[in-house]
């Protein structure tokens, strides 16, 4: 495994790390167990991964807090995220150090490493800033988080609009970003001023649906196709991304994913999200190999260049 230090935090990280969230939830969304997504944090943390997010909102602090039980604190890096609404309204900022003490004491920790805001709508990235940032603060006076972190709606603001305002401010020490080989709109609009600001950058959506499942991505791109924005001789319409694939490149489509991701400038850690212990391996396996072949590389970036309007889910 290796490792980066993730920007201002000085955080030394892995480059593959460990999503509790996502479809998979580690297991709990398929409907394995409790144990069974403990025993993936167990076996990440064996494979050399040492950053495992979680959040309020998935229900996976708990799972998370059980496999970390024989890990020494300070060898793991605890993230975990404040949803800012509840019942369709903004949760009340006095109560912001309630959610902390819940994340604390589900994650059986005193302190957590990056407490993200989960999820920022543009709307609602003034009253961040505003009044919840300062009570952020407090959190670190107090011992109780580490580290600010913003996580942006990527699903629903797949052109980055709520992160390229925070990247203008100076209070963000992380930022959880969607960035993948479709979507990479990040590159320009994100990741230049976060290298310029020493932000550390967590990627999120390597792989999600389209490039874990053909027939997702196929869907997928021929909606592109139709709204005319991507070009057909550009690209073989049943097999769009086959040509990632030979002896010398990709061993698979989602290992050509997590790899375009893992060596893009600016990305520090890029988030896999799994419940499966041989994807988990195969994963970590794959930002071992090295990059992509330039040639190809350039390839999708010429293909996907200037859409910002899918994000893979
Ligand atoms: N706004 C936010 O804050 C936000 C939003 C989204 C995600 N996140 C964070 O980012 C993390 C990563 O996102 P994600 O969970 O969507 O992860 P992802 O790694 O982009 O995609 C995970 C999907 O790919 C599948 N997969 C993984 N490895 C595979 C393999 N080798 N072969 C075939 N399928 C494979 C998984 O299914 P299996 O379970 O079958 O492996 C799962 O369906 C989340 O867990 C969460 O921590 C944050």
């Amino acid at each position: 495994m290796d490792y980066v230090t993730l920007g201002r935090t000085g955080l030394n990280v892995s480059v593959i790390s460990l999503g509790a969230g996502g479809s998979s939830r580690l297991g709990i969304q398929t409907e394995r167990s409790g144990q069974h997504a403990a025993e993936i944090v167990q076996n990440a943390i064996e494979r050399g991964i040492n950053l495992i997010d979680t959040a309020e909102a998935y229900g996976t602090e708990s799972v998370v807090g059980a496999g970390l039980k024989h890990v020494k604190r300070e060898d793991v890096i605890i993230s975990t995220k404040y949803s800012l609404r509840e019942n369709k309204g903004l949760k009340k900022a006095e109560d912001f150090e309630k959610s902390v003490d819940q994340s604390l004491a589900n994650l059986n920790t005193d302190y957590l490493d990056i407490y993200h805001l989960h999820g920022v709508d543009h709307t609602d990235y003034d009253y961040a800033v505003q009044q919840l940032v300062p009570e952020m603060i407090k959190m670190k006076e107090k011992g109780k988080i580490r580290f600010l972190g913003i996580t942006e709606a990527f699903a629903s603001d797949s052109t980055h609009k709520t992160l390229e305002r925070a990247v203008q401010d100076n209070c963000w020490d992380v930022m959880m970003v969607g960035f993948n080989l479709l979507n990479q709109s990040a590159r320009e609009k994100i990741f230049k001023a976060a290298v310029a600001k020493n932000i550390g950058v967590l990627d999120m959506f390597a792989v999600r649906r389209a490039l874990s499942r053909p027939e997702v991505l196929i869907e997928l791109l021929n909606e592109l196709f139709e709204k005319g924005l991507l070009d057909a001789r550009k690209v073989d319409r049943n097999n769009p991304l086959g040509f990632l694939v030979h002896p010398d490149g990709a061993h698979s489509i989602v290992d050509a994913a997590y790899r375009f991701c893992r060596y893009e400038p600016g990305v520090h850690s890029v988030l896999m999200g799994t419940g499966n212990l041989q994807h988990l391996a195969n994963n970590i396996e794959s930002v071992s190999r090295g990059p992509l072949p330039e040639q190809d590389i350039q390839r999708l970036k010429d293909i996907f260049a200037g859409i910002d309007s899918i994000t893979g889910n």
